[in-house]
């Protein structure tokens, strides 16, 4: 029997977050200076990342994506990749990464079975992400892309948090960036996660998506790729597509398919509430796979009918990079 919450959604993707560590600090995420981070044992291991995955795919959630903090800071994760690729039930495994690493490990994550990659980038502007992101990144990021095209991945998705008066007056050279080199651009409206989140002004995504349907000639699209929220317009032409991610002024709950394990093993049910269900306790307190499967369908009856980031902006206080993005 499918996983299904007790709104009727069917749980499908689990969002694995294997470190809360990032070697960016982008102003909307992460606080500088930050310090707060998970103890190392407190961290689960692969053999347990194994396990709860596997138990999950027993029960229908074969999609998986591996997140962070940025992923390619935990040691050794293309061998985590190709054993959860191997996993009976994982049929999609992908990556969300800030791609600064990616160069060196593209080829390796590609091997091991990891097919669609998720790239963060907000800006084409290498003083602007230094800027955004806390660091002087940007040529390793644009070389962490060339990377994982050599590589084949097929689709790359760019993620870009449009932040009013910092970057949303380059959405026009994004995608026409993104459509050039055949990548999907995803803009994304910044949520009010943590203080960080609620200090970078929420933008509704409407506006922009006028303004780039006029530009580039975008007609809506009925593209499902992926299974996310996104929502795409396509050149009349077929040949790109832009994609919109609008928690805020559209919200997608109802069909959310989705949960979030971070790194320490707690399931969080939604981005935008504090449900949550701790794992670890049960994978080092000898549960059998029967008890992990039993606990995985009572975590998904916790699962919020929708966030609140609009009534209540202030509720969530822990980071995105805690969560998992
Ligand atoms: N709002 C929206 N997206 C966010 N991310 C991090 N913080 C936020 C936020 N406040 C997402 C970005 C980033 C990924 C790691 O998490 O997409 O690329
Ligand atoms: Fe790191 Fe991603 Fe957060 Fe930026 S948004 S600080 S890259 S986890």
């Amino acid at each position: 029997m499918p996983l299904q919450d007790r709104y009727g959604r069917t749980l499908r993707y689990l969002r694995l977050s294997v470190t809360d560590r990032c070697d960016l600090r982008c102003s909307y995420c992460m606080p500088k200076g930050f310090s707060g981070f998970e103890e190392p044992a407190d961290w689960l291991t692969f053999d347990e990342i194994e396990r709860l995955v596997g138990a999950f795919a027993r029960l229908g959630v074969g999609r998986v994506r591996l997140t962070g903090g940025e992923p390619l800071l935990r040691r050794d994760l293309p061998v985590l990749a190709g054993r959860l690729a191997a996993l009976s039930g994982v049929d999609d495994l992908s990556l969300s990464t800030n791609a600064t690493q990616l160069d060196r490990h593209a080829a390796a994550l590609r091997a091991a079975g990891v097919r669609r990659l998720n790239i963060s980038l907000d800006t084409l502007r290498a003083e602007r992400h230094a800027a955004i992101a806390g660091r002087d990144s940007h040529a390793r990021v644009l070389a962490g892309i060339a990377a994982a095209e050599a590589a084949g991945f097929d689709p790359i998705k760019i993620n870009m948090v449009v932040q009013g008066g910092v970057n949303d007056d380059e959405v026009e050279d994004m995608a026409a960036f993104c459509l050039d080199r055949g990548f999907i651009l995803r803009l994304i409206e910044t949520m009010p996660v943590g203080a960080t989140g609620r200090a970078s002004g929420q933008l509704e995504l409407g506006p922009l998506r006028e303004r780039l349907a006029r530009r580039f000639d975008l007609v809506p699209a009925a593209l499902e790729l992926g299974g996310g929220p996104a929502r795409y317009w396509q050149r009349r032409d077929g040949s790109g597509c832009v994609g919109f991610i609008t928690p805020i002024s559209q919200h997608f709950c109802a069909s959310c398919n989705r949960v979030r394990l971070a790194v320490d093993g707690t399931l969080y049910l939604c981005l935008g509430q504090e449900e949550k269900f701790e794992f670890r306790p049960l994978l080092r307190g000898g549960a059998d796979d029967a008890e992990l499967e039993a606990a995985i369908r009572r975590a998904i009856e916790l699962k919020p009918e929708r966030h609140e980031f609009r009534e209540r902006p202030d509720k969530i206080v822990r980071f995105m990079s805690q969560t998992g993005g």
